[in-house]
């Protein structure tokens, strides 16, 4: 068929849209294929069914003229030639439309490409980074802040992120920790499902969503050591309890796409599993859409030892599930020579072009390929004013207050000088975090900035660095050098913090050291930060800790002497003004930790949801033969769930309906919070349960329900929890998702460490029926 035939039956085809048929994204919500679909497939040659399970990256610049490197060009003619069904890192309305040109006039069949990029935490205006946003445990936010970062992505003519990450992570360690939802399957599977939510709408067709991507399938967070890209070996019971999860919960939410995972798992690389690939995701899930490989991974199963060659990489990742191929170049290289030989089945690659093809119609791009390329709403949408207005909102929620003693904080903004100090106090880049899309260098509010902005002119607001925390080249492709013997500025510092009413310390990591590729043995403050605090401790008692960082620190000597600290995370653009926005009371914190913060590296992996062991506490004290250290505690410095407020909240008692359930019956646990306090706030009441015998072991606490309540000062509120069966569920020695009978904690309270109990039986399904 030629290329003006495909563009008439299409043109038809909207025609005939226009006039009767349902609109693409409806018609296939029922998981029916786009007819256009089908008729392409017949149409399509061998090696134009490969093209479209290939995705570049365009590591060139279509607006200009073409690179002269050969391999650039390699890659122009085969999105001429219709070698390529999709490219990432192309962007922009004027980019991504001469990009789709390249296809859409040359190639034979005209099929349109999608542009996929990694839309973490915003595209140009930067929201908090995800771990950040997931102590907010404010779904609604969540859902927005993607809203917000799909609609200027889309209007930069990009159709697909690859986001949400809902990697499961419980290793500080491991620098990606920064872009998941934290340590908690059943947080995390909220998250992600309000993440979908957010970037997908309710229709990929229109021009202010994208396709979402949950990754990376499967475990990827629980590389050993938390070595990013290491080895993972987890049981199938925790793989399934406690990894899959968020992704059976995004799956649940309709996500478009999947992306796999580089790491091997249990002797496989997840690229190439049949297990996770075809048995659960599109087997038992029954998964519809598409799963593109990580950048190289089909590839990387040769390094891994999984696969001969590039060749036999690509067999067994098409074997197994692996639908799109980014950036290996190995199914464009082998894949129909695979089918000739007889050694991959035609039926595998058309049902991974079939899944590719069908995006496409979703997206509407068969309606109109370059719907997404229009450079006024592009103009109009991105770091508009109310984007900006959307970020500072996301980052003041996403902020924990860890400490605040004697009630430090909020500090007066009529009261002077204040100090603020520190290598990240002025830093314009750091908050904007790892992954920061298309937002340019350095154009995050400061902290200084927005405590200048919060007092004005009336008060005096000292500034010193102190100390740098990077040194040299800053990037998210090379090393960082961190400074760990320059303390020139420290009596510059010091000199500030004399006298000062308040010092605001900012420290923390810098953008670099967090995502991916950035795991560190160490999760300490880095460099001199520490000797910092230390100096201005010493001549100031009013030091107000500033963190900003991806990941959960340990903070030893600051823990101890600092009165306040916050954890402000990379906040992303506007991070500075929501920092001010807490500092002085302008909004009351009511963040809670989604990780454990360590006292220790050495308690990594640390997790509040873990199993009690054989031997959990000592009989007698002083005897060393319990599961422990002996040179730190097993508990977090602070606990999963914890984060204070400006105000307090009394629990009246935890209360069940009833003390046994029956397997299909309902109790509901209540309990009356109220606002104890002189100020409207709000506060994340939690629900976790404990299975006290299972067919596996069952973890000491299981988060199972939050809500969050806002209430004024003296205002009460019951919160009920409603627990079914299902609530009480988990992957059996059986095989099976059920509920065991037997006895269960029901458990409520303000952070995983601090609950009020009640028991409750579930009846056997013999004695219900009774
Ligand atoms: C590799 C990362 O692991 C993945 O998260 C990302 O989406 C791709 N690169 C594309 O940039």
């Amino acid at each position: 068929m030629t290329r003006s035939r495909v563009r008439w039956i299409l043109a038809v085809a909207v025609c005939c849209r226009l006039a009767t048929v349902p609109h693409p994204a409806e018609a296939t919500s029922g998981g029916g294929i786009d007819p256009r679909v089908e008729e392409l497939l017949q149409k399509m040659t061998l090696e134009e069914k490969v093209g479209q399970l290939n995705q570049y990256s365009a590591a060139f610049d279509l607006t200009g003229p073409p690179p002269p490197e050969e391999a650039a060009r390699a890659r122009y003619d085969d999105i001429r030639n219709g070698r390529v069904g999709s490219l990432l890192n192309v962007t922009g309305a004027a980019a991504t439309r001469a990009a789709q040109e390249l296809a859409v006039n040359n190639s034979r069949l005209g099929i349109p490409l999608i542009f996929g990029y990694d839309v973490i935490h915003g595209f140009e205006t930067m929201f908090p980074l995800p771990l950040a946003e997931a102590a907010s445990w404010d779904l609604a936010a969540i859902e927005s802040s993607a809203r917000h970062a799909a609609t200027e992505a889309a209007a930069a003519g990009l159709h697909w992120t690859f986001a949400p990450m809902v990697d499961i992570a419980r290793d500080a360690r491991w620098g990606r920790i920064a872009e998941g939802a934290g340590e908690d399957p059943y947080l995390g599977s909220r998250v992600a499902a309000a993440r979908v939510r957010g970037f997908q709408g309710t229709d990929l067709a229109a021009t202010d969503t994208l396709a979402a991507c949950a990754k990376h399938y499967a475990a990827y967070g629980f590389a050993e050591a938390g070595r990013d890209y290491n080895t993972v070996d987890i049981s199938e019971q925790t793989l399934r309890n406690v990894a899959l999860p968020p992704f059976h919960a995004a799956v649940e939410a309709g996500v478009a796409t999947l992306m796999n995972s580089f790491n091997e798992i249990g002797g496989v690389p997840a690229t190439g599993s049949v297990h996770l690939q075809r048995e659960i995701l599109k087997g038992e899930w029954g998964f519809e859409g598409l799963m593109v490989s990580d950048w190289g991974s089909i590839g990387e199963m040769v390094p891994h030892g999984y696969a001969a060659d590039a060749r036999d990489a690509a067999r067994l990742a098409i074997v197994a599930g692996s639908d799109m191929d980014m950036e290996s170049s190995a199914y464009i290289a082998h894949l129909a020579d695979l089918v000739e030989s007889g050694e991959v089945d035609m039926a595998l690659v058309d049902d991974a072009v079939r899944r590719v093809l069908q995006l496409k119609a979703r997206l509407g791009l068969f309606d109109d390929p370059y719907r997404y390329s229009d450079l006024e709403r592009e103009a109009a949408t991105l770091r508009n004013e109310a984007m900006r207005a959307a970020a500072r909102d996301m980052a003041r929620r996403s902020i924990v207050l860890l400490q605040n003693r004697d009630g430090l904080l909020p500090l007066d903004a009529g009261v002077g000088p204040i100090a603020v100090i520190g290598p990240l106090a002025a830093d314009k880049d750091a908050p904007l975090g790892t992954w920061r899309g298309r937002a340019e260098a350095g154009t995050a509010v400061s902290l200084l900035e927005g405590i200048r902005a919060a007092v004005g002119d009336g008060v005096e607001v000292r500034h010193a660095e102190g100390a740098p925390l990077a040194i040299g080249r800053r990037s998210f492709v090379f090393e960082l050098e961190i400074n760990h013997d320059d303390g020139s500025g420290f009596e510059a510092a010091v000199e500030a913090a004399r006298g000062a009413a308040v010092v605001v310390l900012a420290l923390g990591e810098d953008a670099f050291q967090t995502g991916e590729g950035r795991s560190q043995v160490d999760v300490t403050l880095k460099g001199v930060q520490v000797e910092l605090f230390r100096a201005l401790r010493e001549i100031n008692e009013n030091v107000v800790v500033v963190l900003m960082n991806g990941r959960p620190l340990a903070i030893p000597g600051i823990a101890e002497a600092a009165p306040a600290i916050v954890e402000a995370w990379h906040l992303g653009s506007q991070a500075g003004h929501a920092i001010a926005d807490v500092l002085f009371g302008n909004h009351n914190p009511s963040g809670k930790l989604p990780v454990s913060m360590p006292v220790h590296v050495g308690q990594e992996p640390l997790y509040y949801n873990h199993k009690n062991t054989g031997r959990p506490a000592p009989g007698v004290p002083e005897i060393v033969f319990w599961s422990h250290y002996t040179d730190a505690p097993n508990a977090a410095l602070f606990p999963f769930g914890h984060g204070l407020s400006y105000t307090t909240f009394d629990y009246s008692r935890l209360s069940l309906s009833h003390g046994e359930m029956a397997r299909d019956g309902e109790v509901t646990a209540a309990v009356t919070v109220t606002n104890s306090g002189d100020l409207a706030g709000a506060e994340v009441v939690q629900l976790y349960i404990r299975d006290l015998v299972g067919s596996f072991t069952r973890p000491v606490l299981e988060l199972k329900g939050f809500e969050r309540i806002e209430l004024a000062p003296g205002e009460s509120r019951e919160v009920r929890f409603p627990i079914a069966a299902e609530d009480l569920a988990f992957y059996t020695a059986a095989g099976r998702w059920e509920a065991e009978p037997g006895r269960f904690e029901i458990l409520v309270g303000t952070s995983s460490a601090n609950l009020q109990k009640a028991e409750l039986l579930l009846a056997s399904a013999e004695s219900a029926t009774q």
